[in-house]
């Protein structure tokens, strides 16, 4: 099975989050490719079976630019993505934590709950994003185990 991992990060939180996601895919047999939005040159994303977007939360809630770019680059909303993030509650409080990832939730219509991290994955967190990406993999296999296409099963 083959996962994208693309991802936006200034200083590194999000990075972080993309790194535990790609060491557990790569632990659990997946071939992954690492893509940094607004950086590396575009791909094909119809070869994935799975494709995550991590992104932070700009300014009072705000997606930023380059996640909105990527967002049109792609052109159409693939069933099988996965939203994760960082954010810090200090700016806007629960409100506006990781708001960027609940927008991306919902503009694609995702199956699976985004994934929201203070700052650092690094430490107590670390858990939750590998039990995160854990359950997201397990449901991808129930699909594979019905003998499904997890790029078009979704909806069916
Ligand atoms: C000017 C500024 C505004 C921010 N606004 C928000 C916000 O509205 N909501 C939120 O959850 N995080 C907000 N953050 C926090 C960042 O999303 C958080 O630090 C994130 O982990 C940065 O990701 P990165 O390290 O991958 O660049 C803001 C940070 C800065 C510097």
């Amino acid at each position: 099975m083959k996962a994208l991992v693309a991802y936006l990060s200034y200083s590194g939180n999000t990075e972080e989050v993309a790194e535990i996601i790609i060491e557990q895919l790569a632990q659990e047999g997946w071939s992954v490719d690492q893509y940094r939005i607004d950086f590396d040159p575009l791909l094909d994303i119809t070869k994935y079976d799975l494709i995550l977007i991590g992104t932070f939360t700009w300014y009072e809630g705000r997606t930023p630019d380059e996640i909105k770019e990527f967002v049109l680059d792609i052109g159409y909303k693939p069933e099988n993505i996965a939203v994760f993030g960082t954010g810090d509650t200090q700016f806007g409080g629960e409100e506006q934590f990781c708001q960027a990832v609940d927008r991306l939730v919902k503009f694609y219509e995702s199956r699976w709950e985004g994934l929201k991290i203070e700052q650092s994955p690094r430490g107590a967190q670390e858990k939750i994003v590998i039990n995160w990406i854990k359950g997201v993999v397990e449901d991808v296999n129930t699909f594979i185990k019905a003998g499904k296409n997890i790029r078009t099963a979704i909806s069916e």
